[in-house]
């Protein structure tokens, strides 16, 4: 099968001299969802800039279903990629929201008809109904981010890429986006999503690559969550989720594969508590005060990592 994207030997300095991408390749395969994740600064926006063309001429090779990207014209290459940029206001520049989501689908030669089909749907699609006259520059943060969202479902791009989709949204917005994507995803588009929101990406994502200026590992989420040295490594952390199923396993709750969402852990529970006709069984033996402090060590590094575990913890119960 052709790749949606793959991206091979892509290097990136900026003119500054700031180094951000180094020998960078990946695949992505049609229909996949892939998380991209890595800490501030590590490259992530930056691919991002040479997979919409904004970055041209790039140090490796980039291709987009088999085409060179450098060979696609701006009308094939918005009809395949659409990209969702992390800052709402690099990407909402037109007098009202009609016209910045129209703005894409004009660009198609679509038929006015047509495009203000798409306006209407992607607005929809997104929470905005009734929303195209309002100034984009007027919305709040999220109102922007989720317009800017619908400036790229108006195209009806075959993959879309979402910087940090879930930042700033509220709860109820958050939950609906992330329905929305996965609703996307399982209509055949290939969606890849740059996030520190760990807790969002089990439902994001089949498949992760951890990035930090180079690709340092790709692979399902458990695998990569389960690694704490490499979180540690590139600042990341596993979701909260994980890492409470994790603890409860020095109770000596017995489970095959620690789930990574709320989902998935009431299926667990559900699973466990049947098999053994209605009971968890949970204990404190000698070792697992000690047993749960190195996992909370491993895995709250960004907390503990000059301390002492215990001395933090005794330390808050002073306060
Ligand atoms: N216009 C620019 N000029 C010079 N350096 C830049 C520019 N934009 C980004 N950089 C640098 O390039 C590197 C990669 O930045 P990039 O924005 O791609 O990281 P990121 O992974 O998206 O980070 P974040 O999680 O904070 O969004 C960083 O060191 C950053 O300081
Ligand atoms: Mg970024």
């Amino acid at each position: 099968m052709k790749e949606a994207i793959k991206v091979q030997g892509l290097n990136y300095t900026y003119p500054d001299g700031t180094r951000a991408l180094k020998n960078v390749n990946m695949e992505v395969f049609p229909g996949e969802k892939v998380g991209v994740v890595g800490p501030n600064g590590a490259g992530k926006t930056t691919l991002f800039l040479h997979l919409n063309g904004t970055i041209k001429n790039p140090d490796g090779n980039i291709s987009i279903f088999g085409k060179d990207i450098s060979s696609l014209q701006t009308g094939e290459r918005i009809h395949n990629v659409g990209v969702v940029f992390q800052d709402p206001d690099d990407q909402l520049f037109m007098p009202t929201i009609f016209d910045d989501v129209a703005f894409g689908p004009i660009n198609m030669g679509l038929q006015e008809d047509e495009v203000r089909q798409r306006v209407k749907t992607a607005l929809a699609l997104v929470g905005l109904e009734g929303f195209e006259d309002r100034v984009p520059h007027n919305l709040s943060y999220g109102q922007k981010k989720r317009a800017a969202i619908a400036a790229v479902l108006s195209m009806e791009p075959r993959i879309i890429i979402l910087d940090e989709p879930t930042a700033n949204l509220d709860p109820k917005s958050r939950a609906e986006l992330i329905r929305l994507l996965k609703r996307l995803n399982r209509d055949g588009i290939t969606t890849i999503i740059a996030t520190h929101d760990v807790n969002s990406l089990p439902e994001l994502a089949d498949r992760i690559y951890i990035i930090n200026q180079e690709i340092v590992a790709e692979g399902p989420p458990r695998d990569i969550f389960s690694d704490w040295e490499l979180l540690k490594e590139n600042d990341l952390e596993a979701p909260d989720v994980f890492k409470l199923f994790k603890v409860l396993t020095c109770f000596g709750y017995d489970c095959e594969e620690l789930p990574l969402s709320l989902d998935e852990a009431v299926a667990e529970l559900t699973k466990t508590i049947s098999d053994a006709e209605g009971h968890v069984h949970l204990h404190i033996h000698e070792h697992t005060h000690s047993q749960v402090q190195k996992y909370l060590h491993n895995y709250n590094h960004h907390q503990t990592s000059d301390e002492d575990p215990n001395e933090t913890a005794s330390n808050y119960n002073k306060l």
